[in-house]
């Protein structure tokens, strides 16, 4: 057996797949966003370990023999989380989450110093570590002096869960600390926002073995001392491992609180003017691209908070087939937008509205305004260097097959959904966990899922979706200038 932890965003998943790689149960724990300002989000680290350990309960109440037979843990987890440890491994403040941008002029500040670019291979975008740790320098000059370490999100679950301050390349990329072509902290980029790299954790490649788990825990889960932890991976990277998207060519989209277009790469192929995100994947000597969008199912879910409707009645009204967008734009950008606009400040819009403008319609604006989101990331990865020719959708989003659909005629790629079955980042985590307990080949691991359907583009509405993203394409300028 092999447990795969995904520390995401509103929860952790644990799940338990055997050595054939058979998902065998799982288990979960809740976790809230706090945004006590606007642009901020934040989590308390210790809310992580306890949810953690709900998942770890319920897995154990379902399947406590299976968990006893745990060989090897891999971890997940959301990307460029802050979280701040004194000397003495004390929690500094809560965490500053990936999707926080209050960091935005100290991103502009380390952007504009073009080493930057050149070691990380991406912009430095408000979203990322480093111009958080900026940000309470400036802001929290009493916390920033204390700071002994900083660790990723995954990597402090991990600190917790054996004692090591470990992290990888996939998650590390996404500081904007890491050489990411030579796969190695940058002392050059680390001074830049005051640190050093003794404030860093260790690095390993994600299928390697970073920590064993403490004693005290194996005891409490009823699992063997000292099991293996693999390195594992940002969440993306880690999906990426659970999809099989490890080789060139392939790519997915995911439908989570984030939309994420991911591309593997067999070199490192940086484009940071695209506003393309460049990282080291998972596996050793791999890369990948992805385009990404704040907030994809997290649009969805806030027209399901104002309308009291759950995001699944609000999808059922549209049903299944395919309706020529209305003429009413929704822009996704609730807490602004990466790729392609790197805007920390711009809003989301509603245009076109009319009194017949129903509750349908504006669901329909909603998937149509995420999918125009990817069709736009889908441009960005071009101009990067990587065409797609057809994606594999991912996420809890995914389940809406008119918006498979949508996604399908904006992007004019065939969309292919996975068998049933939980390929998710959790998974991906699972599997790393497995190559490092085994020393298995990663690539005879990481294979994709069975195909169970496939969408196409909907030819007929071809040319009224392109009309449509258009229309979506202007309103950004328009918007924009009305921004402060
Ligand atoms: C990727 C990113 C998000 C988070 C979501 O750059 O910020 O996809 O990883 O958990």
């Amino acid at each position: 057996m092999y447990l795969g932890l995904d520390l995401g965003t509103s929860g952790v998943k644990a799940l338990l797949i055997d050595a054939g790689q058979t998902v065998i149960g799982s288990g979960h724990g809740s976790l809230d966003v706090s945004r006590p300002h606007p642009g901020w989000s934040e989590q308390n680290p210790e809310h992580w370990i306890r949810a953690c350990e709900d998942a770890i309960a319920e897995l154990k109440s379902s399947h406590s023999d299976e968990l006893a037979a745990v060989k090897g843990i891999g971890l997940s987890g959301q990307m460029h989380g802050a979280t701040l440890l004194d000397a003495a491994d004390k929690v500094l403040r809560p965490c500053i989450l990936w999707n926080d941008t209050r960091s935005h002029a100290e991103a502009a500040v380390l952007d504009a110093d073009p080493r930057f670019r050149a070691l990380t291979g991406n912009i430095v975008f408000p979203g990322f570590t480093a111009p958080k740790l900026a940000w309470v320098k400036n802001n929290e000059p009493a916390v920033f002096a204390k700071v002994a370490k900083v660790l990723l999100p995954k990597d402090f679950l991990r600190l917790w869960l054996s004692g090591e301050h470990i992290s990888e390349m996939s998650d590390s990329a996404g500081t904007s600390w890491l050489d990411v072509g030579n796969r190695r902290w940058s002392t050059d980029l680390l001074a830049a926002t005051s640190l050093d790299e003794e404030q860093m954790p260790s690095l390993v490649e994600g299928t390697h073995k970073a920590g064993a788990l403490r004693s005290e825990l194996a005891s409490k889960w009823g699992v063997q001392a000292g099991i293996p932890i693999a390195g594992g991976a940002g969440d993306n990277a880690a999906s990426a491992c659970g999809m099989g998207t490890v080789g060139a060519g392939h790519a997915f989209v995911s439908l989570g609180t984030s939309g994420v277009l991911f591309a593997a790469n067999a070199s490192y192929l940086p484009n940071p003017a695209s506003a393309v995100h460049t990282f080291c994947h998972a596996l050793p000597n791999t890369w990948h691209q992805m385009g990404v969008i704040l907030s994809a199912t997290d649009s969805l879910n806030w027209l399901s908070e104002i309308t009291g409707k759950s995001a699944g009645e609000l999808t059922a009204e549209l049903g299944d087939t395919l309706e020529a967008p209305s003429g009413v734009s929704f822009l996704p950008y609730l807490s602004g937008e990466r790729t392609p606009y790197n805007d920390a400040a711009i809003r989301g819009a509603f245009a076109g509205l009319a009194h017949e403008s129903s509750r349908a319609v504006l669901t329909q604006a909603v998937l149509e305004g995420v999918a125009f989101a990817f069709r736009d990331s889908l441009d960005a990865l071009a101009k990067a260097g990587t065409s797609l020719t057809r994606v594999t959708a991912i996420g809890g989003g995914s389940r809406s097959r008119y918006w498979l659909k949508a996604i399908a005629t904006a992007l004019r790629l065939p969309v292919d959904i996975p068998a049933d079955g939980d390929f998710g980042a959790a998974f991906g985590a699972a599997r790393l966990g497995l190559i490092a307990a085994t020393g298995a080949d990663p690539l005879e691991v990481c294979t994709a899922p069975r195909t169970d359907a496939t969408i196409e583009p909907d030819a007929a509405l071809g040319g009224v979706y392109a009309d449509a993203y258009q229309r979506y394409r202007e309103l950004y300028p328009a918007i924009r200038a009305v921004t402060a």
